[in-house]
């Protein structure tokens, strides 16, 4: 139903189950919200066993607009961010209000695609790599275990564009990549949060470095500490600077990875959509650093990202709360209501996706795109508090692939039937091994 068309004057409360359920505490969450979406349609109301209110899930992209942009403030982030607060401080993610608003507007300019030019060196330098072990696999006959590479790449890649030459410099100091753990363990419980929140000491003395050697090369940590509040003319505290640099590492890696896992997956298994892009990617052939118009001239491999993060989005779960009631045509959304939107359901949604489970690149073509709904496709969420490193990620994937594809080639996957973990983000359960052959 459309937002602006005519509802009764009675709202009903959303059709749902009787029995008491926290959605998001289910280790089968996306199943459980799949049978209740079949059951029930496009909104439905679970009642909570731990808090004293419902769940609201929506399916409709119409009320997706709504909660994400057009009644957005209404809204604040609700139980999925109360539980990587303790990870992630109050960094950009899991802040709020008027803190919220201020750190996006010091981190925005950050992220500008000019700025992010800028980086595209340093995903090219890891790409390159990432194709030469491939291709020292290749020729041994050995799969590539992908999950662990893309971890490792992505990590690297947001490190290098966070701390330029100091990353090193830390190494040094400390005998290893002390970041190292992020993609090495995939717990994210509490002993993680531990571990992971010491880091921030190191970030600390990074700041102190380049305060005391007035020393500020062009990276994100610089621009984090040089960025001024327009209003108050103020900069970000220490505290604060930590907790953004924190929150960059984590939602900058593990998003990013988790993709190009399931690119690789899907392209092993559609062998006819790998030609096109590896087509494309020969054709480009970038011998260095790529520019944004080239990256701009890419089709295929832009359109196979946008497929694989339709299929697979690693942010499949966005919890928000009401902090006023709401309505979504005719169904009540009482204040205090948590509202969940699932992009992997919306995503498929057999009313705006001809074939939904196909993986099918060209739907992303400008003439397919421009017929659907703007709101049945968000990845990157949307609105004020959409992905700021939409850019950066879908730069560094598309000289990831780009440079791979023009190389190498994906002959098979590993386990082919894969089943998906869906916690923070949508991961395969287990990793995936991917063979590949040399000859591009
Ligand atoms: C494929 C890669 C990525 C995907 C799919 C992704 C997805 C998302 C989504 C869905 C959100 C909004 C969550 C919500 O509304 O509840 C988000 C927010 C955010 N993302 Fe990403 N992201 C990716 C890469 C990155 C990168 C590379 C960075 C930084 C280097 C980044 C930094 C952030 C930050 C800081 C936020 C919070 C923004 C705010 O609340 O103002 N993400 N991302």
């Amino acid at each position: 139903m459309r937002e602006d068309a005519p509802v009764s004057s009675q709202p009903l409360l959303p059709p749902g189950p009787q029995a008491p359920c926290d959605l998001e505490r289910l280790d089968d969450k996306l199943q459980h919200i799949h049978a209740l979406w079949r059951q029930y349609g496009d909104c439905f109301r679970v009642p909570a066993v731990s808090r004293d209110c419902d769940t609201i899930v929506v399916n409709d992209p119409d009320w997706v607009r709504r909660v994400l942009v057009s009644n957005h403030r209404n809204y604040t982030k609700g139980v999925g961010i109360e539980r990587v607060r303790v990870l992630l401080g109050n960094g950009l993610m899991a802040s709020e209000g008027e803190r919220w608003r201020r750190q996006r507007r010091l981190l925005q300019a950050g992220f500008h695609k000019p700025r992010i030019e800028a980086f595209f060196a340093i995903y090219y330098h890891q790409a390159l790599q990432v194709a030469d072990r491939c291709n020292d696999a290749a020729r041994r006959g050995d799969p590539v275990n992908i999950t662990a590479l893309a971890s490792e790449t992505t990590l690297l890649a947001v490190l290098q564009s966070l701390f330029s030459e100091d990353l090193e410099r830390v190494q040094q100091a400390q005998g290893v990549n002390p970041f190292k753990m992020v993609s090495e363990e995939s717990n994210r419980d509490l002993q993680f949060a531990v571990r992971f929140r010491a880091l921030g000491k190191l970030v600390q003395q990074v700041i102190d470095w380049r305060r005391a050697e007035q020393r500020f090369p062009p990276d994100l940590l610089s621009h984090c500490l040089q960025a001024r509040d327009k209003r108050s003319g103020e900069p970000m505290s220490d505290r604060q600077l930590v907790d953004e640099v924190l929150t960059l590492v984590v939602a900058g890696h593990e998003t990013t990875a988790a993709s190009l896992s399931w690119l690789w997956y899907l392209l092993a298994l559609h062998p006819q959509v790998f030609d096109k892009v590896a087509a494309e990617a020969r054709a480009l052939a970038p011998g260095a650093a790529p520019d944004w118009r080239t990256l701009e001239s890419m089709q295929w491999i832009s359109w196979a990202i946008r497929e694989a993060l339709r299929l697979y989005p690693p942010g499949w779960l966005y919890t928000r709360r009401a902090i006023a009631a709401d309505r979504f045509g005719d169904y009540q959304v009482p204040a205090g209501s948590d509202v969940f939107i699932c992009s992997w359901l919306l995503h498929r949604h057999p009313a705006f996706w001809e074939q939904p489970e196909a993986f099918r690149p060209e739907r992303f073509s400008p003439q397919q795109a421009q017929r659907r709904h703007a709101y049945c496709y968000v990845p990157f969420s949307a609105g004020p508090r959409h992905c700021i490193g939409e850019s950066f990620a879908m730069a560094e994937m598309m000289i990831h692939l780009a440079v791979l594809a023009a190389r190498l080639r994906p002959l098979a996957v590993e386990p082919r039937d894969v089943a998906l973990e869906a916690e923070v983000n949508l991961r395969p359960s287990q990793p995936l091994y991917v063979t590949f052959s040399a000859d591009g």
